[in-house]
């Protein structure tokens, strides 16, 4: 007898208390069950009771919550894990590449994270444990100045989200041209926030990276919100040691991308120049006043930053 038939009796004879005729045919099976129950039941992570959902946003900190999500799960000996259309790098190692569309497993990376897909989400999992999960946000104006000095550098050419020119452009041009595709990205950021709740904890790029010590009550509070109760104390500081090399306050930590990723994964790489950002900081202004630049701020208001 296998030890997850073991375990799936165990459940049902915990769930209900009913006999499980169809799993255990014989009295001494069941009495082994309840015997090695307590020693199954400790085998159940929190990922077979539930679905657990990252999800990120183009340039609101995506390489780092999906990094410091790989260390949680890689620490709690998780290895499977897909990617919603197919889209990012895995968050659980070995990294091997599942659609969520097409293998729905429990743990699952949403790079481009929606209200319609959180919605869904619980629609789906409502009879079968629900769900957990975790986002980030960030200032949508950074957003697109960021979004600008990443493609404008040449990164990801291929992006539908920036005019195919953009490493041409200087701010002044190039600001206004992102801002239309990050105004998209953003809207759908916005809309996940409103329906995260009480399911999704989101936490801000601002906040993550603000000083070590926030990163530290950050990445608590995160492991906190998903795990609580089922996870150890032991579990917990082990998270916390491992995500640090993220943290990008980190003394000695030039980079902070250090997740062991595939190097083809990691190019280009996701840190922008801060000269650069503060040139195109000031290209901000140059959104049209009536159109993007309201949009921009109703969103940013919705999100809280002001
Ligand atoms: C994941 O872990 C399980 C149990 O430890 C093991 O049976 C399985 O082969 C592993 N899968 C991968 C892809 O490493
Ligand atoms: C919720 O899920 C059920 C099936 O589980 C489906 O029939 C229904 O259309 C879904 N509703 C929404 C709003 O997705
Ligand atoms: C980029 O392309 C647009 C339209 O395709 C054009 O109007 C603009 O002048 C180009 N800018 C640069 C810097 O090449
Ligand atoms: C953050 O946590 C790491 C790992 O546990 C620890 O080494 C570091 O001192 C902590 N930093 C702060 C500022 O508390
Ligand atoms: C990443 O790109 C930024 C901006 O071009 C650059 O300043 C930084 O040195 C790069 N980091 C690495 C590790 O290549």
């Amino acid at each position: 007898m296998g030890s997850s038939r073991i375990l799936r009796c165990g459940l049902i004879l915990l769930a209900s208390a009913q006999s499980c005729e169809h799993e255990c045919t014989e009295g001494a099976e069941m009495a082994l069950v309840q015997k090695r129950l307590s020693l199954q039941a400790t085998e159940v992570k929190p990922w077979d009771r539930r679905v657990y959902l990252v999800g990120t946003s183009h340039k609101a900190g995506s390489q780092l919550l999906r990094n410091i999500m790989n260390w949680a799960f890689d620490t709690l000996g998780a290895n499977m894990s897909c990617q919603k259309g197919g889209r990012g790098v895995p968050i659980t190692s070995p990294h091997i590449h599942v659609d969520c569309d097409e293998h729905p497993l429990n743990i699952r990376f949403d790079n481009t994270v929606s209200g319609k897909d959180i919605v869904k989400l619980r629609n789906e999992t409502r009879e079968t444990g629900g769900f957990r999960g975790v986002m980030i946000i960030r200032d949508p104006f950074e957003m697109l100045i960021s979004a600008y000095c990443y493609h404008h550098r040449g990164a990801e050419p291929d992006s539908i989200l920036a005019p195919d020119n953009i490493t041409k452009m200087p701010p002044a041009e190039g600001v206004p041209a992102m801002a239309p595709g990050m105004l998209g990205v953003i809207k759908m950021m916005e809309a996940a926030t409103e329906v995260a709740r009480p399911d999704v904890i989101v936490i801000r790029y601002e906040a993550i990276t603000a000083s070590s010590e926030m990163f530290n009550r950050t990445v608590k509070n995160i492991a906190q919100f998903l795990f609580r109760g089922e996870i150890t104390h032991d579990q917990r500081l082990q998270i916390l040691d491992a995500a640090v090399v993220e943290d990008l306050n980190r003394e000695g930590d030039e980079e902070g991308m250090s997740f062991d990723i595939p190097s083809s994964s990691n190019i280009p790489n996701h840190t922008n120049d801060d000269l650069e950002m503060a040139e195109a900081r000031e290209a901000l202004e140059l959104l049209p006043a009536a159109g993007l630049q309201v949009e921009f701020q109703h969103l940013r208001a919705q999100l809280g930053y002001y």
